[in-house]
């Protein structure tokens, strides 16, 4: 008998990641699962600083949540939310989202990844400009280094060269403006302001050279997350939104990292000054662990989806399992556990020890160029010269060489190039803070010696 690493090999295809380098090392087998930790098939144990895939709120096991989904699949295992049924908790989690998103009068629609999120609101801000007479509208900006998803409409909307490379995307019609990454694409001695009336007269140009009467939305994260935590100046999204409003562009926030009190407050939009038509949820909203997502939106988008069917057609859309029953009932459970434990105040506060650390990391550390990000959604930037914000050799691959040294002594990181990425569980602890933070500071010395400085 193979063991399971040489079976997984045999049989199994990962998402992002390198075959051949995957048939060399093999997988890490995750066994459990117990806060914010993971047990690997060895017994070594790891802190995850990145909540799994920044979704693990509440940890990588909750009694509450197990007891959440036991209850329901002995009640109702599947149902639908097609054809006029709905289930008690989906009209109580449509309730909750918005009143929690502050989209008063607007509806909650349900799907089951931030893929297919991404996608609806896209086809809402179709429906939306046709019903007001302007089909023409069906072009989509999105900015660089964005991460939007893996189907082919979200995958278009990524800013990130990998996500197109081998499909031939992004289809026509989806378009792309500069991320407002100050650290980095700033010029020098340029202050905010300039930075944001650089990009904003950028991002006029496109508008104007497409066509305003072609493009239906804009969509954003608050914060890039897998782009490498990039938070705009706080002119950035008042700024857009001019823009948006001059030319009947609709804004769309992609949530799905930023939202449930990722960023410090329960959404990114709230942190980042963003005031969105319709928002993306995921992740966070069943702190993963279920498959499920929810779009919100403004009543007008509501509106011109009643008015393009009031002939009688239906809203040709919906997956399957459109407000599972047990994906509901999760979720309900997860926000209540939000509630209760004041997620937001608790990400902030714990976000601002981790921070105090980092700092103190760069007094140790001359290869820490830029400590960024908003609640516990944070980033560390490593640079071969501070002085100069001098990137390190791509070669060298600074980023995944600590990676893989943090890994080693029991920290689950995440680099985007060599910017380190930090979103542990929610329910971090401060002594858990500063194991990370400790953890950190052995793999940057060891990095730093693995560099040659
Ligand atoms: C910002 C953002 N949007 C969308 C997605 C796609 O979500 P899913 O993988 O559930 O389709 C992700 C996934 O990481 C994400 O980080």
């Amino acid at each position: 008998m193979l063991d399971l690493a040489q079976r997984d090999i045999a049989a199994h295809l990962h998402s992002q990641t390198n075959p051949t380098q995957f048939e060399a090392n093999g997988p890490l087998v995750v066994t459990r699962g117990h806060g914010v930790y993971i047990t690997d098939a060895d017994g070594k144990r790891y802190i995850d600083a990145m909540a799994g895939l920044w979704c693990a709120s509440l940890g990588f096991t909750h009694p509450r949540v197990a007891a959440a989904a036991e209850r329901q699949y002995s009640e109702l295992g599947f149902y639908h939310t097609f054809f006029n049924r709905t289930l008690p908790k989906a009209t109580e989690l449509a309730e909750k989202l918005v009143a929690l998103t502050g989209m008063t009068g607007g509806k909650a629609y349900f799907a089951t990844s931030g893929s297919e999120a991404n996608e609806t609101m896209v086809k809402l801000a179709w429906v939306y400009h046709s019903t007001r007479g302007k089909p023409g509208k069906r072009k989509v900006i999105a900015r660089d280094r964005s991460f939007h998803g893996s189907t082919i409409v979200a995958a278009s909307m990524c800013g990130l060269d990998f996500m197109h490379r081998e499909f031939g995307l992004p289809l026509p019609g989806f378009l792309h403006t500069p991320a407002p990454y100050l650290y980095r694409d700033g010029l020098p001695g340029e202050t905010e302001d300039a930075f944001v009336a650089r990009l904003m007269a950028e991002l006029e140009a496109l508008i104007l050279r497409e066509g305003p009467d072609t493009i239906a939305a804009f969509i954003a994260e608050p914060i890039h997350a897998g782009g490498g935590i990039i938070v705009p100046p706080a002119s950035y999204f008042p700024e857009v939104h001019k823009l948006l409003s001059k030319y009947d562009i609709l804004a769309l926030a992609d949530e799905i990292v930023c939202g449930f009190g990722r960023t410090g407050s329960w959404f990114g939009k709230d942190t980042t000054n963003y005031a969105p038509d319709m928002m993306a949820l995921a992740k966070g909203l069943s702190a993963g662990h279920f498959p499920i997502s929810a779009v919100v939106m403004s009543a007008p988008v509501y509106e011109a989806v009643k008015a393009f069917n009031s002939a009688g057609g239906n809203f040709g859309h919906g997956f399957t399992n459109s407000g599972h029953p047990v994906g509901l009932a999760i979720a309900l459970e997860v926000i209540r556990i939000y509630e209760e434990m004041d997620v937001v105040t608790h990400a902030w506060t714990m976000g601002a020890r981790l921070v105090g650390h980092f700092h103190e990391l760069a007094n140790e550390f001359d290869i820490i160029g830029d400590i960024r990000g908003e609640g516990l959604m944070l980033g560390i930037e490593l640079v071969a010269d501070r002085e100069t914000r001098t990137p390190f050799e791509p070669a060298l691959k600074a980023g995944m060489a600590f990676d893989r040294l943090a890994y080693a002594n029991g920290l689950i990181g995440r680099c985007m190039g060599d910017t380190l990425g930090f979103s542990p569980p929610l329910i971090v602890g401060t002594a858990e803070v500063d194991e990370i933070a400790d953890k950190t500071r052995t793999s940057l010395k060891q990095l730093t010696r693995h560099l040659g400085r």
